[in-house]
């Protein structure tokens, strides 16, 4: 094992819960103290009641290196799993293992399936969708005049759009949502939690993907016996060099579209709210080319508020960055929302400025094979809601602190206050 350098005791323990309990300017300052180190620091995990134990990672929190780990994917694995604890083996046995933790070749071949849901054509006939819901999530707003923004806007527009795309009835969407909650709060889990409420969450998890996989496989095999017009016809019918996507499979890429794709997308649109609060400079500037801005704008809010702030790698072979010996076998994590405050890559890092150019941020993950799938999509969504929301509502604006997510993980926002 290459030399560790550890983490001052009493400075900070990016592996525990109290450090992402602590306020955002106190963990922005750790990052910076961090990316000025010589070296990735080590951090020691705590073992995850019915998890295997982790032992710990190397943060990798300047923007070179998680870009270098990223494009390296050879050396910088997400087998077993790109998230922190990973899960249980028998969980992957029961419920199949999600792209997200593959490696080339089984990745790149699913990808090359499920990228079908992602083309600029289907991704245009979405846009009707898009627009529709967010349309009508409006027409609430109006009616109702303020409330909790999350609850009202932010969490109704992307399960709306997943299930829309995946050909879901609406009648089943609310159970949707309740699963994703459920996912949610168990990937929330650390060390720090105590085994009974661990084994609750467990429990939800576990419920939550069954419901799931039995909705979408009924789906599927009756998208199989009679394809139509729809993204699970085109997925469970594609035929890539001879192989077929199993109704396992479909059930592990409806979850990962859920867990990636709903949480990301609502955080992104609350903090969007907030900083446009707390930025009118930046909202007069939206508001006067809306147009021209809105691209930059929806950039400039993914790279500030880092939706995702980490995913995991695993070392393939004894390799040396930026200073550190690594072994093969060693966790590294990359820290998405460090390196988009990275001081070397982005003038003033701390300021939020829409008109940021060029904004080679990380929030969609780093360049590689594993970069976000649903960016543009995610892009779609942000754009329609806001071009509603400030055309139809200019005033909007959040009336209080934002409650947030206690995690390492989501930089989520459970409730917040707003008016128009
Ligand atoms: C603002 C919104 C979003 C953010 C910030 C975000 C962020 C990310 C990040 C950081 C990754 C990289 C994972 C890694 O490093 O291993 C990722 C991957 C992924 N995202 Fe997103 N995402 C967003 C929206 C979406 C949406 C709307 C969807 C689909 C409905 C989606 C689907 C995926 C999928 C399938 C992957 C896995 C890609 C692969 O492993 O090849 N994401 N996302």
């Amino acid at each position: 094992m290459g030399a560790r350098t550890r983490a001052d005791e009493h400075d900070v323990d990016l592996a525990g819960l109290e450090f992402w309990a602590r306020p955002a300017e106190e963990r922005l300052a750790a990052f910076a103290r961090l990316r000025s180190r010589d070296r990735p620091v080590f951090f020691k995990e705590r073992r995850v009641p019915f998890v295997r134990d982790g032992r710990g990672f190397y943060a990798l929190v300047r923007h070179a290196d998680v870009v270098h780990a990223g494009r390296n994917a050879k050396v910088f694995s997400s087998e077993p799993a790109a998230t922190s604890p990973e899960p249980p083996p028998w969980i992957v046995l029961l419920f199949g293992r999600p792209m997200v933790n593959m490696d080339d070749p089984r990745h790149a071949r699913l990808r090359r399936i499920v990228s079908r849901a992602f083309t600029p054509r289907r991704l245009a006939r979405i846009d009707e969708h898009i627009t529709a819901t967010a349309r009508t999530i409006v027409d609430d707003l109006l009616e109702r005049r303020s409330g909790d923004f999350v609850a009202d806007v932010a969490a109704r527009l992307p399960i709306a759009v997943i299930c829309a795309m995946m050909g879901i009835p609406e009648r089943d969407h609310a159970k949707v949502a309740a699963c994703v909650d459920a996912m949610t709060e168990y990937s929330g889990v650390r060390g720090d939690v105590v085994r009974l409420r661990a084994l609750r969450l467990l429990v939800g998890n576990l419920r939550a993907i069954v419901v799931l996989h039995r909705l979408v496989a009924r789906l599927g095999r009756e998208r199989r016996r009679r394809p139509a017009d729809d993204l699970v016809s085109a997925l469970v019918n594609a035929d890539i060099d001879g192989e077929r996507l199993s109704v396992r499979e479909l059930g592990a890429f409806f979850d990962l579209l859920l867990v990636a794709g709903n949480e990301t997308t609502r955080n992104a649109l609350a903090h969007g709210l907030r900083l446009f609060t707390d930025h009118p400079d930046q909202r007069a500037l939206l508001l006067a080319d809306f147009d021209g801005r809105i691209g930059g704008a929806v950039e400039e809010i993914v790279r500030y508020s880092s939706p995702i702030m980490q995913f995991r790698r695993t070392l393939t072979c004894d390799y040396e960055l930026n200073g550190q010996s690594f072994r093969k076998g060693d966790k590294v994590v990359l820290f998405y929302g460090s390196a988009n405050r990275d001081e070397t890559v982005f003038a003033d890092p701390d300021v939020f400025d829409i008109t940021r150019s060029p904004n080679p941020h990380v929030g969609f993950g780093g360049p590689g094979p594993h970069l976000c799938l649903g960016a543009n999509l995610a892009r779609r969504e942000l754009a329609a809601m806001y071009r509603e929301l400030f055309t139809r509502a200019p005033g909007i604006r959040a009336t209080g602190a934002p409650e947030l997510l206690l995690s390492g993980f989501d930089n989520g926002i459970k409730r917040l206050p707003y008016e128009i």
